[in-house]
């Protein structure tokens, strides 16, 4: 899902996206909790579309979140 449909905005950091893997980027969202992240996905978060834009079940952007996160801790 992550190379699918995140891929396109968090590789590059478009639209102001916390890139992958960019520790300083994503500690401060980190911080606000992992249910706080999955909603923000989930249901979008300023420019950050609802479920990257995809039409896909909510476990598959929590899983891409979980991904996200582990490579940013
Ligand atoms: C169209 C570009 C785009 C796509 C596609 C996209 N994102 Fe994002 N994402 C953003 C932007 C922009 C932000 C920053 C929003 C902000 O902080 O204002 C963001 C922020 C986030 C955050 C942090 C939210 C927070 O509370 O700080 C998470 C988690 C996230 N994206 C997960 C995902 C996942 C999972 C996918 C794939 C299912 C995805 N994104 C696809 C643009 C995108």
């Amino acid at each position: 899902v992550y190379n699918a449909v995140c891929h396109t905005c968090h590789t590059a950091g478009l639209l102001g996206s916390p890139i992958f893997g960019d520790t300083g980027a994503w500690g401060p969202r980190i911080a606000k909790g992992k249910d706080t992240l999955y909603t923000h996905a989930i249901n979008g978060f300023n420019a950050m579309p609802a479920k990257g834009g995809a039409d896909i079940p909510d476990e598959e952007v929590q899983n891409a979140v979980d991904y996200m996160v582990a490579e940013a801790s």
